[in-house]
Protein backbone atom coordinates (compact mmCIF):
# COMPACT_ATOMS: atom_id res chain seq x y z
CA UNK A 1 0.00 0.00 0.00
CA UNK A 2 1.12 3.60 -1.02
CA UNK A 3 2.70 5.90 1.93
CA UNK A 4 0.78 8.74 2.76
CA UNK A 5 2.49 11.82 1.87
CA UNK A 6 0.43 15.09 3.39
CA UNK A 7 -0.41 18.05 1.34
CA UNK A 8 0.18 21.35 2.71
CA UNK A 9 -2.09 24.04 0.69
CA UNK A 10 -0.91 27.57 0.48
CA UNK A 11 -2.82 29.15 -1.95
CA UNK A 12 -4.47 31.55 0.69
CA UNK A 13 -0.60 32.35 1.93
CA UNK A 14 1.73 32.08 -0.15
CA UNK A 15 -0.18 32.50 -3.27
CA UNK A 16 -1.94 35.36 -1.94
CA UNK A 17 1.54 36.84 -2.54
CA UNK A 18 1.53 36.71 -6.18
CA UNK A 19 2.27 40.20 -7.77
CA UNK A 20 -0.97 41.98 -8.65
CA UNK A 21 -3.47 39.13 -6.93
CA UNK A 22 -5.34 39.93 -3.78
CA UNK A 23 -8.25 38.58 -2.50
CA UNK A 24 -11.29 39.67 -0.54
CA UNK A 25 -12.81 37.59 2.49
CA UNK A 26 -15.42 35.80 0.78
CA UNK A 27 -13.14 34.64 -2.03
CA UNK A 28 -11.21 33.42 0.11
CA UNK A 29 -13.79 31.48 2.13
CA UNK A 30 -14.83 30.19 -1.31
CA UNK A 31 -11.54 28.71 -1.87
CA UNK A 32 -11.52 27.49 1.67
CA UNK A 33 -14.18 25.78 0.89
CA UNK A 34 -13.09 23.98 -2.76
CA UNK A 35 -9.73 23.24 -1.05
CA UNK A 36 -11.85 21.25 1.76
CA UNK A 37 -13.52 19.17 -0.69
CA UNK A 38 -10.48 18.48 -2.61
CA UNK A 39 -9.65 17.02 0.75
CA UNK A 40 -5.92 18.70 1.11
CA UNK A 41 -4.37 17.47 4.78
CA UNK A 42 -3.76 21.54 5.70
CA UNK A 43 -4.70 24.40 4.93
CA UNK A 44 -2.57 27.66 5.80
CA UNK A 45 -5.33 30.13 5.44
CA UNK A 46 -3.39 33.21 5.88
CA UNK A 47 -0.73 35.23 8.33
CA UNK A 48 -3.30 37.06 10.29
CA UNK A 49 -1.20 39.79 11.24
CA UNK A 50 -0.57 41.39 8.22
CA UNK A 51 -4.03 42.12 7.57
CA UNK A 52 -7.28 43.14 9.32
CA UNK A 53 -9.00 41.35 6.35
CA UNK A 54 -6.44 38.33 6.91
CA UNK A 55 -7.62 38.03 10.12
CA UNK A 56 -11.18 37.72 9.59
CA UNK A 57 -10.66 35.34 6.52
CA UNK A 58 -8.24 33.22 8.67
CA UNK A 59 -11.43 33.46 11.62
CA UNK A 60 -14.14 32.40 9.49
CA UNK A 61 -12.08 29.49 7.38
CA UNK A 62 -11.45 27.94 11.40
CA UNK A 63 -14.90 28.34 12.62
CA UNK A 64 -16.43 26.50 9.76
CA UNK A 65 -14.01 24.36 7.66
CA UNK A 66 -13.82 20.82 8.97
CA UNK A 67 -11.53 17.86 8.07
CA UNK A 68 -8.93 20.16 7.30
CA UNK A 69 -6.23 21.33 9.61
CA UNK A 70 -6.36 25.14 9.56
CA UNK A 71 -2.82 27.28 9.81
CA UNK A 72 -1.81 30.66 10.66
CA UNK A 73 1.71 32.04 9.60
CA UNK A 74 3.35 33.94 12.37
CA UNK A 75 6.37 35.23 13.03
CA UNK A 76 8.05 34.35 16.80
CA UNK A 77 7.24 37.53 18.00
CA UNK A 78 4.81 37.21 21.42
CA UNK A 79 1.86 40.00 19.79
CA UNK A 80 1.70 37.90 16.05
CA UNK A 81 1.47 34.33 18.22
CA UNK A 82 -1.61 35.82 20.40
CA UNK A 83 -3.44 37.43 17.37
CA UNK A 84 -2.79 34.05 15.11
CA UNK A 85 -3.79 31.81 17.82
CA UNK A 86 -7.38 34.11 18.17
CA UNK A 87 -7.36 33.46 14.52
CA UNK A 88 -7.52 30.07 14.34
CA UNK A 89 -8.38 29.02 17.83
CA UNK A 90 -12.13 27.69 16.74
CA UNK A 91 -10.54 25.38 13.92
CA UNK A 92 -11.00 21.41 14.57
CA UNK A 93 -7.35 20.73 14.11
CA UNK A 94 -5.51 24.51 14.63
CA UNK A 95 -2.01 24.72 13.31
CA UNK A 96 0.59 27.24 13.90
CA UNK A 97 3.68 28.06 11.41
CA UNK A 98 6.30 30.09 13.26
CA UNK A 99 8.62 31.26 10.89
CA UNK A 100 12.28 32.51 11.21
CA UNK A 101 15.15 33.10 8.73
CA UNK A 102 18.35 30.92 9.23
CA UNK A 103 20.69 31.31 6.28
CA UNK A 104 23.73 34.48 7.82
CA UNK A 105 22.34 36.04 4.04
CA UNK A 106 19.12 36.81 5.72
CA UNK A 107 20.70 37.40 8.83
CA UNK A 108 23.50 39.61 8.46
CA UNK A 109 21.46 41.46 6.13
CA UNK A 110 17.88 41.55 6.64
CA UNK A 111 17.45 40.72 10.50
CA UNK A 112 20.77 42.34 11.60
CA UNK A 113 20.66 39.64 14.46
CA UNK A 114 23.54 37.07 15.39
CA UNK A 115 22.79 33.06 14.94
CA UNK A 116 22.42 32.59 19.13
CA UNK A 117 20.03 35.05 18.61
CA UNK A 118 17.75 33.79 15.80
CA UNK A 119 18.33 30.43 17.67
CA UNK A 120 16.75 31.82 21.07
CA UNK A 121 14.14 33.72 19.32
CA UNK A 122 12.90 30.66 17.48
CA UNK A 123 12.67 28.68 20.48
CA UNK A 124 10.99 31.11 22.38
CA UNK A 125 8.37 31.64 19.61
CA UNK A 126 8.12 27.60 19.87
CA UNK A 127 7.84 27.44 22.72
CA UNK A 128 4.90 30.52 22.97
CA UNK A 129 2.99 28.85 19.91
CA UNK A 130 2.86 25.46 22.31
CA UNK A 131 1.25 26.59 25.17
CA UNK A 132 -1.72 26.99 22.58
CA UNK A 133 -1.65 23.72 21.06
CA UNK A 134 0.64 20.90 19.61
CA UNK A 135 0.22 21.11 16.60
CA UNK A 136 3.17 23.40 15.79
CA UNK A 137 5.41 24.34 12.64
CA UNK A 138 8.22 25.80 12.34
CA UNK A 139 10.02 26.85 9.20
CA UNK A 140 13.87 28.30 9.25
CA UNK A 141 13.37 30.27 6.15
CA UNK A 142 16.31 30.05 3.07
CA UNK A 143 17.05 26.62 4.80
CA UNK A 144 18.19 25.84 1.42
CA UNK A 145 20.97 28.15 1.46
CA UNK A 146 21.11 28.07 5.67
CA UNK A 147 24.93 26.19 6.91
CA UNK A 148 23.96 23.05 7.33
CA UNK A 149 25.45 22.38 10.90
CA UNK A 150 23.66 26.02 12.08
CA UNK A 151 20.16 24.44 10.35
CA UNK A 152 21.02 21.06 12.06
CA UNK A 153 20.96 22.84 15.17
CA UNK A 154 18.11 25.12 14.83
CA UNK A 155 15.45 22.08 14.16
CA UNK A 156 17.25 19.99 16.99
CA UNK A 157 16.29 23.22 18.98
CA UNK A 158 13.08 24.03 17.82
CA UNK A 159 11.64 20.25 18.05
CA UNK A 160 12.87 20.09 21.68
CA UNK A 161 10.85 22.54 22.41
CA UNK A 162 7.65 21.33 20.97
CA UNK A 163 7.88 21.44 17.42
CA UNK A 164 5.85 18.56 15.67
CA UNK A 165 6.46 19.49 12.17
CA UNK A 166 9.98 21.07 10.36
CA UNK A 167 9.47 22.54 7.31
CA UNK A 168 12.35 22.79 5.06
CA UNK A 169 11.99 25.80 2.42
CA UNK A 170 13.45 26.66 -1.06
CA UNK A 171 12.66 30.43 -0.52
CA UNK A 172 14.54 31.70 -3.44
CA UNK A 173 14.07 28.43 -5.19
CA UNK A 174 17.43 28.52 -5.90
CA UNK A 175 18.47 24.26 -4.65
CA UNK A 176 18.48 21.63 -7.65
CA UNK A 177 17.11 18.33 -7.21
CA UNK A 178 20.24 16.27 -6.19
CA UNK A 179 21.40 19.03 -3.58
CA UNK A 180 17.96 19.11 -2.28
CA UNK A 181 17.41 15.61 -1.49
CA UNK A 182 20.53 15.39 -0.34
CA UNK A 183 20.21 17.84 2.24
CA UNK A 184 17.08 16.33 3.15
CA UNK A 185 19.21 13.01 4.04
CA UNK A 186 21.50 14.84 5.57
CA UNK A 187 18.86 15.99 8.22
CA UNK A 188 17.88 12.73 8.91
CA UNK A 189 21.31 11.47 9.21
CA UNK A 190 22.12 14.14 11.32
CA UNK A 191 19.06 15.67 13.61
CA UNK A 192 18.66 13.55 16.85
CA UNK A 193 15.29 14.08 17.79
CA UNK A 194 14.09 13.76 13.71
CA UNK A 195 11.55 10.98 14.21
CA UNK A 196 9.85 13.39 16.65
CA UNK A 197 8.45 15.51 13.75
CA UNK A 198 7.68 15.59 10.10
CA UNK A 199 9.71 16.49 7.86
CA UNK A 200 8.17 19.10 5.45
CA UNK A 201 8.96 20.91 2.07
CA UNK A 202 8.66 24.29 0.64
CA UNK A 203 9.83 24.62 -2.89
CA UNK A 204 9.56 27.87 -4.87
CA UNK A 205 9.52 27.67 -9.23
CA UNK A 206 12.59 30.32 -9.84
CA UNK A 207 14.84 27.99 -11.95
CA UNK A 208 11.31 25.91 -12.78
CA UNK A 209 12.62 22.82 -10.08
CA UNK A 210 9.78 23.60 -7.46
CA UNK A 211 8.08 19.87 -8.37
CA UNK A 212 11.30 18.16 -9.12
CA UNK A 213 13.00 19.77 -5.60
CA UNK A 214 9.96 18.09 -3.64
CA UNK A 215 9.88 14.93 -5.28
CA UNK A 216 13.37 14.55 -4.23
CA UNK A 217 12.95 15.79 -0.96
CA UNK A 218 10.27 13.27 -0.54
CA UNK A 219 12.50 10.66 -1.76
CA UNK A 220 14.58 10.99 1.05
CA UNK A 221 12.27 11.13 3.46
CA UNK A 222 10.13 14.07 3.86
CA UNK A 223 6.67 13.73 4.29
CA UNK A 224 4.74 16.95 3.89
CA UNK A 225 4.82 19.04 0.55
CA UNK A 226 3.30 22.69 0.62
CA UNK A 227 1.98 23.20 -2.54
CA UNK A 228 -0.35 26.02 -4.15
CA UNK A 229 -2.86 25.68 -6.88
CA UNK A 230 -1.89 26.13 -10.28
CA UNK A 231 1.29 27.30 -8.80
CA UNK A 232 0.85 30.53 -7.71
CA UNK A 233 3.06 32.69 -5.48
CA UNK A 234 5.99 35.05 -4.63
CA UNK A 235 7.65 35.77 -8.02
CA UNK A 236 7.33 32.43 -9.77
CA UNK A 237 5.25 30.77 -7.74
CA UNK A 238 5.39 27.31 -5.20
CA UNK A 239 5.47 23.97 -6.47
CA UNK A 240 2.24 23.38 -8.12
CA UNK A 241 -0.58 21.66 -5.81
CA UNK A 242 -2.06 19.48 -9.36
CA UNK A 243 1.78 18.24 -10.39
CA UNK A 244 2.80 16.76 -7.00
CA UNK A 245 -0.69 15.47 -6.32
CA UNK A 246 -0.86 13.91 -9.99
CA UNK A 247 2.88 12.96 -10.12
CA UNK A 248 2.04 10.68 -6.75
CA UNK A 249 -0.89 9.08 -8.52
CA UNK A 250 0.25 8.75 -11.69
CA UNK A 251 3.61 6.79 -10.80
CA UNK A 252 2.09 5.33 -7.17
CA UNK A 253 3.73 1.76 -8.65
CA UNK A 254 7.54 3.07 -9.36
CA UNK A 255 6.98 6.02 -5.87
CA UNK A 256 4.91 4.00 -3.48
CA UNK A 257 3.49 7.38 -2.53
CA UNK A 258 0.03 9.07 -2.35
CA UNK A 259 -2.21 11.90 -1.05
CA UNK A 260 -5.31 11.79 0.14
CA UNK A 261 -6.45 14.23 -2.28
CA UNK A 262 -9.54 14.21 -4.60
CA UNK A 263 -8.05 14.61 -8.23
CA UNK A 264 -11.74 15.16 -9.61
CA UNK A 265 -11.57 18.26 -8.27
CA UNK A 266 -8.23 19.32 -9.24
CA UNK A 267 -10.02 21.11 -12.69
CA UNK A 268 -12.84 22.76 -10.72
CA UNK A 269 -10.43 24.59 -8.10
CA UNK A 270 -8.05 25.08 -10.85
CA UNK A 271 -10.22 27.34 -12.32
CA UNK A 272 -11.74 29.04 -9.61
CA UNK A 273 -8.50 30.34 -8.17
CA UNK A 274 -7.75 31.45 -11.46
CA UNK A 275 -10.55 33.38 -12.21
CA UNK A 276 -10.46 34.52 -8.39
CA UNK A 277 -7.20 35.38 -8.01
CA UNK A 278 -7.03 36.96 -12.23
CA UNK A 279 -3.88 34.77 -12.73
CA UNK A 280 -4.75 32.90 -16.15
CA UNK A 281 -3.13 29.33 -16.12
CA UNK A 282 -0.67 29.17 -19.09
CA UNK A 283 -2.03 27.12 -21.77
CA UNK A 284 0.77 24.39 -22.26
CA UNK A 285 0.77 24.19 -17.78
CA UNK A 286 1.03 20.39 -16.74
CA UNK A 287 -2.13 18.89 -15.49
CA UNK A 288 -4.22 21.75 -15.77
CA UNK A 289 -2.85 23.96 -19.21
CA UNK A 290 -5.63 24.65 -21.66
CA UNK A 291 -3.20 22.21 -24.10
CA UNK A 292 -2.74 19.31 -21.26
CA UNK A 293 -4.66 17.05 -23.10
CA UNK A 294 -4.76 18.28 -26.59
CA UNK A 295 -3.17 16.30 -29.52
CA UNK A 296 -1.77 18.35 -32.37
CA UNK A 297 0.49 16.17 -34.56
CA UNK A 298 -1.25 13.70 -36.79
CA UNK A 299 0.71 10.58 -35.30
CA UNK A 300 -0.52 11.13 -32.08
CA UNK A 301 -3.93 11.81 -33.01
CA UNK A 302 -4.31 9.03 -34.70
CA UNK A 303 -2.31 7.08 -32.05
CA UNK A 304 -5.17 8.23 -29.45
CA UNK A 305 -7.90 7.54 -31.39
CA UNK A 306 -6.37 3.85 -31.55
CA UNK A 307 -5.65 3.56 -27.97
CA UNK A 308 -5.37 6.31 -25.51
CA UNK A 309 -2.66 5.05 -23.20
CA UNK A 310 -0.31 5.70 -26.49
CA UNK A 311 0.08 9.47 -25.38
CA UNK A 312 -1.56 10.21 -22.47
CA UNK A 313 -0.59 8.97 -19.65
CA UNK A 314 -3.42 10.51 -17.46
CA UNK A 315 -7.36 10.57 -18.01
CA UNK A 316 -8.78 14.52 -18.29
CA UNK A 317 -11.90 13.18 -16.16
CA UNK A 318 -8.71 11.71 -13.19
CA UNK A 319 -8.36 15.69 -12.74
CA UNK A 320 -11.90 16.36 -13.39
CA UNK A 321 -12.28 17.95 -17.30
CA UNK A 322 -15.75 16.47 -18.90
CA UNK A 323 -16.49 16.99 -22.67
CA UNK A 324 -17.90 19.95 -23.27
CA UNK A 325 -21.33 19.81 -23.97
CA UNK A 326 -24.31 21.92 -25.05
CA UNK A 327 -26.10 21.94 -21.87
CA UNK A 328 -28.95 24.79 -22.10
CA UNK A 329 -30.83 27.26 -24.66
CA UNK A 330 -33.18 29.82 -24.38
CA UNK A 331 -36.27 27.70 -22.82
CA UNK A 332 -34.41 26.24 -20.49
CA UNK A 333 -35.47 26.50 -17.04
CA UNK A 334 -34.74 27.67 -13.47
CA UNK A 335 -34.33 23.89 -12.64
CA UNK A 336 -32.67 22.71 -15.45
CA UNK A 337 -30.15 25.08 -14.70
CA UNK A 338 -29.51 24.47 -11.07
CA UNK A 339 -28.89 20.91 -12.03
CA UNK A 340 -26.29 22.10 -14.61
CA UNK A 341 -24.81 24.09 -12.15
CA UNK A 342 -24.63 21.40 -9.36
CA UNK A 343 -23.32 18.69 -11.77
CA UNK A 344 -20.24 21.25 -12.46
CA UNK A 345 -19.85 21.26 -8.89
CA UNK A 346 -21.27 24.68 -7.59
CA UNK A 347 -24.12 24.41 -5.07
CA UNK A 348 -25.47 27.89 -4.57
CA UNK A 349 -28.00 30.08 -2.11
CA UNK A 350 -31.32 30.65 -3.65
CA UNK A 351 -30.32 34.64 -3.94
CA UNK A 352 -27.20 33.62 -5.80
CA UNK A 353 -28.96 30.99 -8.14
CA UNK A 354 -31.50 34.07 -9.03
CA UNK A 355 -28.56 36.38 -10.19
CA UNK A 356 -27.05 33.26 -12.10
CA UNK A 357 -30.30 32.72 -13.84
CA UNK A 358 -30.69 36.20 -14.41
CA UNK A 359 -27.41 36.11 -16.23
CA UNK A 360 -27.83 32.66 -17.93
CA UNK A 361 -31.22 34.08 -19.92
CA UNK A 362 -29.32 37.39 -20.96
CA UNK A 363 -26.58 35.21 -22.15
CA UNK A 364 -28.98 32.63 -23.78
CA UNK A 365 -31.01 35.21 -25.16
CA UNK A 366 -27.47 36.52 -27.17
CA UNK A 367 -26.55 33.02 -27.96
CA UNK A 368 -27.97 30.00 -29.04
CA UNK A 369 -26.19 27.58 -27.80
CA UNK A 370 -24.86 27.86 -24.19
CA UNK A 371 -22.13 25.77 -22.93
CA UNK A 372 -20.22 24.86 -19.73
CA UNK A 373 -17.51 27.17 -19.96
CA UNK A 374 -20.07 29.45 -20.86
CA UNK A 375 -21.74 28.73 -17.19
CA UNK A 376 -18.51 28.41 -15.67
CA UNK A 377 -17.55 32.47 -17.28
CA UNK A 378 -21.02 32.98 -15.73
CA UNK A 379 -19.88 31.83 -12.27
CA UNK A 380 -16.69 33.36 -12.11
CA UNK A 381 -18.13 36.47 -13.20
CA UNK A 382 -20.91 36.50 -10.83
CA UNK A 383 -19.91 34.89 -7.82
CA UNK A 384 -16.09 35.88 -7.52
CA UNK A 385 -16.46 39.68 -7.66
CA UNK A 386 -15.36 41.68 -4.64
CA UNK A 387 -17.12 44.72 -3.11
CA UNK A 388 -18.06 47.30 -5.88
CA UNK A 389 -17.24 50.98 -5.98
CA UNK A 390 -18.10 50.84 -9.89
CA UNK A 391 -20.95 49.04 -11.71
CA UNK A 392 -21.75 48.93 -15.42
CA UNK A 393 -25.04 49.38 -15.78
CA UNK A 394 -25.29 50.53 -19.77
CA UNK A 395 -22.70 50.36 -22.89
CA UNK A 396 -23.78 51.71 -26.36
CA UNK A 397 -21.19 52.07 -29.23
CA UNK A 398 -20.91 53.45 -32.50
CA UNK A 399 -17.48 52.47 -34.80
CA UNK A 400 -17.17 51.19 -38.37
CA UNK A 401 -15.29 52.51 -41.23
CA UNK A 402 -17.06 55.71 -41.63
CA UNK A 403 -17.77 56.98 -37.89
CA UNK A 404 -15.52 58.51 -35.52
CA UNK A 405 -15.59 55.45 -32.53
CA UNK A 406 -17.86 56.90 -29.92
CA UNK A 407 -19.12 55.10 -26.41
CA UNK A 408 -21.91 56.17 -23.90
CA UNK A 409 -21.28 54.88 -20.95
CA UNK A 410 -23.41 54.53 -17.78
CA UNK A 411 -22.12 53.30 -14.64
CA UNK A 412 -22.88 53.66 -10.93
CA UNK A 413 -20.27 54.97 -8.74
CA UNK A 414 -20.98 54.62 -4.88
CA UNK A 415 -24.36 53.89 -5.95
CA UNK A 416 -24.98 57.06 -8.01
CA UNK A 417 -25.40 56.56 -11.44
CA UNK A 418 -23.15 58.51 -13.91
CA UNK A 419 -23.45 58.69 -18.13
CA UNK A 420 -20.94 60.26 -20.12
CA UNK A 421 -19.81 59.62 -23.63
CA UNK A 422 -16.50 59.62 -25.11
CA UNK A 423 -14.35 59.01 -28.05
CA UNK A 424 -11.38 56.47 -29.07
CA UNK A 425 -9.36 54.93 -31.68
CA UNK A 426 -11.42 52.15 -31.79
CA UNK A 427 -14.62 51.26 -29.66
CA UNK A 428 -12.54 49.62 -26.91
CA UNK A 429 -10.33 52.80 -26.77
CA UNK A 430 -13.66 55.15 -26.71
CA UNK A 431 -14.99 53.16 -23.96
CA UNK A 432 -12.04 52.90 -21.65
CA UNK A 433 -11.31 56.43 -22.21
CA UNK A 434 -14.41 57.42 -20.98
CA UNK A 435 -14.72 55.09 -18.08
CA UNK A 436 -11.33 56.67 -17.30
CA UNK A 437 -13.01 60.22 -17.03
CA UNK A 438 -15.91 58.85 -14.98
CA UNK A 439 -13.97 57.63 -12.62
CA UNK A 440 -11.27 59.52 -12.26
CA UNK A 441 -8.45 56.42 -12.40
CA UNK A 442 -5.12 56.87 -12.22
CA UNK A 443 -4.39 53.73 -13.54
CA UNK A 444 -2.21 52.38 -16.60
CA UNK A 445 -3.36 49.76 -18.59
CA UNK A 446 -0.04 47.41 -19.15
CA UNK A 447 -2.47 44.32 -20.54
CA UNK A 448 -5.17 43.16 -22.49
CA UNK A 449 -6.12 40.34 -24.20
CA UNK A 450 -9.16 38.36 -25.54
CA UNK A 451 -10.06 34.93 -26.27
CA UNK A 452 -12.73 32.83 -26.79
CA UNK A 453 -14.78 30.23 -24.54
CA UNK A 454 -15.45 27.91 -27.09
CA UNK A 455 -15.85 27.85 -30.61
CA UNK A 456 -18.23 29.43 -33.23
CA UNK A 457 -18.82 33.79 -34.03
CA UNK A 458 -21.40 33.60 -31.39
CA UNK A 459 -18.72 32.32 -28.47
CA UNK A 460 -18.43 35.01 -25.38
CA UNK A 461 -15.21 36.70 -25.24
CA UNK A 462 -12.98 36.24 -22.23
CA UNK A 463 -10.94 39.45 -21.72
CA UNK A 464 -8.15 39.99 -19.40
CA UNK A 465 -6.95 43.26 -18.23
CA UNK A 466 -3.08 44.64 -16.18
CA UNK A 467 -3.61 47.62 -14.64
CA UNK A 468 -0.86 49.20 -12.83
CA UNK A 469 -1.61 52.26 -10.25
CA UNK A 470 1.47 52.98 -8.19
CA UNK A 471 2.77 49.82 -7.34
CA UNK A 472 -0.10 47.79 -7.25
CA UNK A 473 -0.53 45.43 -10.36
CA UNK A 474 -3.98 44.02 -10.72
CA UNK A 475 -6.01 41.99 -12.98
CA UNK A 476 -9.38 42.36 -13.92
CA UNK A 477 -11.71 39.70 -16.55
CA UNK A 478 -14.81 39.99 -17.79
CA UNK A 479 -16.90 37.81 -20.37
CA UNK A 480 -19.59 38.39 -22.59
CA UNK A 481 -21.16 37.59 -26.13
CA UNK A 482 -20.22 41.19 -26.81
CA UNK A 483 -16.94 41.59 -26.90
CA UNK A 484 -16.70 45.33 -26.33
CA UNK A 485 -19.26 44.81 -23.16
CA UNK A 486 -16.94 42.13 -21.74
CA UNK A 487 -13.82 44.23 -22.37
CA UNK A 488 -16.31 46.98 -19.71
CA UNK A 489 -16.57 44.88 -17.57
CA UNK A 490 -12.94 43.33 -17.43
CA UNK A 491 -11.85 46.84 -16.96
CA UNK A 492 -14.68 47.73 -14.34
CA UNK A 493 -13.48 44.31 -12.41
CA UNK A 494 -9.74 45.76 -12.25
CA UNK A 495 -10.82 48.72 -11.08
CA UNK A 496 -12.95 47.51 -8.21
CA UNK A 497 -10.03 45.46 -7.58
CA UNK A 498 -7.72 48.18 -6.94
CA UNK A 499 -10.23 49.96 -5.00
CA UNK A 500 -10.47 47.18 -2.53
CA UNK A 501 -6.75 46.88 -2.67
CA UNK A 502 -6.59 50.23 -1.32
CA UNK A 503 -9.07 49.89 1.10
CA UNK A 504 -7.24 46.58 3.04
CA UNK A 505 -3.42 47.42 3.56
CA UNK A 506 -1.33 45.73 4.27
CA UNK A 507 -0.29 46.34 7.97
CA UNK A 508 3.67 47.11 8.29
CA UNK A 509 5.26 44.69 10.07
CA UNK A 510 8.25 45.93 11.95
O1 LIG B 1 9.23 30.75 1.09
C1 LIG B 1 9.28 30.70 2.33
O2 LIG B 1 10.33 30.50 2.94
C2 LIG B 1 8.02 30.86 3.06
C3 LIG B 1 8.07 30.59 4.53
C4 LIG B 1 7.24 31.56 5.30
C5 LIG B 1 7.68 29.18 4.78
O3 LIG B 1 7.00 31.14 2.47
ZN1 LIG C 1 7.21 30.70 0.28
Amino acid sequence: MAEQVLIFDTTLRDGEQTPGTSMNVSQKLRVARALAKLRVDVIEAGFPMTSQGDFEAVSLMANEIRDCQIAALTRPIEKDIEVSWEAIAKAENPRLHVFLSSSDIHLVHQLKMNREEVLEMAVAGVRQACKHTSNVEFSPMDASRTDRDYLVQIIEATIAAGATTINIPDTVGYAVPEEFGGLIKYLFENVSNIDKAVISVHCHNDLGLATANSLAAVMNGARQIEVTVNGIGERAGNAALEEIVMLFRTRSELLGLDTRVNTEEIYNISRLVSTIAGLIVQPNKAIVGANAFAHESGIHQDGILKEVSTYEIMRPKDIGIRKSKLVLGKTSGRHAFQDKLESLGYTVSREDLNRLFNRFKEVADKKKEVFDEDIEAIVADELVRGPEKYKLIYLNVSAGTTVRPTATVSIEIDGEQMVQAGFGTGPIDATYNTIAKMTGTKSTLIHFSISSLTGGTDAQGEVTVRLQEDDHVIIGQGSDPDIIIASAKAYITGLNRLESMKQNPYRSLD
